[in-house]
């Protein structure tokens, strides 16, 4: 078989490459071990795939090198995929903070990838494991693949992270990567629930299941959305974000109150029920077993005028800044992403081409540009695969 393109990896990223560089009148092959394409954005968003988030900016992205996804960005933007959305008419709706996503299923992401995919003559090939990579003295790839040998100009590696294993998951691109001399940053888990341990977990754990608006803090970022306590731990969307900016030991705050400065809440409280204990006047605003449970081990309950200026403070500030202590995370078992990966100082940021191998191209989640929660990590993926399209 000999092709000018192979890619390896039908994801996200893999699949827009295809479509791009086959557009162009490239003979590309995509080549994935799985038993079928896009298994990721079949089960994402809940079925119904966040493809994108109308706010994209380079800012919603965690990288080394924050500069690096700037270009592929502007370059191929919301737009541009909800313009192809748009013209296989499927129907979509924004559910919150930008946020798209299909009125029906993913699969029709799924089925419109592969329709382009075919109106341009991409061959897509599944049940194939890449054995081998080799490159000749004279040039493009050699590749020994469980479907034969096949030769290429440009390899494309889309394989993606590491989440998610028993999706199709692997390290295979990190160890192309390492093979062709690329460095590869360490990998963790990114948007994943957090797990408490000892007293931390005992505290909360029969509140499985309860779930309310926080703002969570680390590291300088700040997410206000839901929390939601599980049996393990915490998660929900605010926390999901936040996991991507926490490491074990870093200090991580919650704002249990949001919508309001604790100082001056609690004292229009004190002024206007002063009868009412402190459990009751927090029931209004928090679940109401989760608002028992802080008077139980954190804040001390009783009648609200009988609190001093200076207790009140100190009520303030543990509603405001309540500090959590995470004991890790549920790992990439659950985890929508992974952080870390293939260096971006390796590659053309307009091309996501090998500054070390040409013709080699890294693009999608196996290179280190992580997207908060939302759509904005399928949206580096259309943006880097059709980067790396325009030119494979
Ligand atoms: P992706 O993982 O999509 O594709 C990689 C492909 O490579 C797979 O088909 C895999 O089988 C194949 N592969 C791996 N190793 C291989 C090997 N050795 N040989 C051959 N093939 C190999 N993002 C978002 O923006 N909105 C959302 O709604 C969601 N929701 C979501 C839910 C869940 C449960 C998860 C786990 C993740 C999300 N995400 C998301 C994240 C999003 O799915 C992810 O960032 C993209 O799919 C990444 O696209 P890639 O094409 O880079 O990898």
């Amino acid at each position: 078989m000999d092709h000018d393109v192979v890619v390896i990896g039908a994801g996200a990223a893999g699949l827009m490459c295809a479509i791009t560089a086959a557009a162009r009148g490239r003979r590309v092959l995509v080549l994935d071990h799985a038993n079928k394409v896009g298994k990721k954005i079949l089960m994402s968003g809940g079925g119904r795939c966040n493809f994108t988030n109308t706010g994209t900016t380079p800012a919603n992205y965690l990288s080394a090198n924050p500069h690096f996804c700037k270009s592929a960005l502007a370059r191929y933007t919301p737009a541009d995929f909800i313009a192809l959305v748009d013209a296989h008419g499927i129907a979509w709706h924004e559910k919150e903070l930008g946020q798209l996503f299909c009125n029906d299923s993913s699969k029709q992401i799924v089925r419109m990838l592969l329709d382009e995919c075919a109106a341009v003559g991409a061959d897509v090939r599944t049940h194939c494991t890449v054995e081998r990579i080799e490159r000749p003295d004279s040039g493009g790839f050699h590749l020994r693949t469980t479907l034969g040998s096949v030769e290429c100009a440009s390899l494309v590696i889309a394989t993606g992270g590491l989440s998610i294993p028993s999706m199709g998951a692997s390290g295979f691109g990190y160890d192309v990567a390492r093979q062709f001399g690329h460095d590869v940053l360490p990998q963790r888990a990114g948007l994943v629930p957090l797990t408490l341990s000892g007293k931390h977990q005992q505290r909360l754990q029969d509140l499985s299941g309860v779930s309310f608006e926080v703002e969570a803090r680390c590291n300088g970022a700040r997410f206000r959305n839901q929390l939601l306590v599980t049996h393990r731990g915490i998660s929900g969307p605010a926390i999901l974000q936040i996991s991507s900016y926490w490491q074990p030991g870093d200090d991580l705050r919650l704002d249990l109150l949001p919508m309001h400065d604790a100082s001056s809440w609690l004292a229009l409280q004190q002024r206007e029920r002063g009868n009412a204990e402190l459990r009751t006047v927090l029931s209004d605003v928090l679940p109401k077993r989760f608002a028992q449970r802080l008077c139980e081990v954190w804040l001390p309950s009783r009648p609200m005028k009988q609190y001093t200026p200076a207790q009140l403070k100190d009520i303030a500030s543990t509603l405001a800044d309540w500090p959590l202590v995470a004991s890790g995370t549920e790992g990439y078992r659950t985890a929508e992403v992974t952080l870390g990966g293939v260096d971006t100082d390796g590659l053309s940021s307009s091309t996501m081409m090998s500054k070390l191998v040409p013709g080699l191209f890294f693009i999608g989640e196996v290179v280190d540009v992580t997207g908060w929660l939302g759509g904005y990590n399928f949206q580096w993926a259309w943006a880097s695969g059709r980067a790396a399209g325009e030119v494979a």
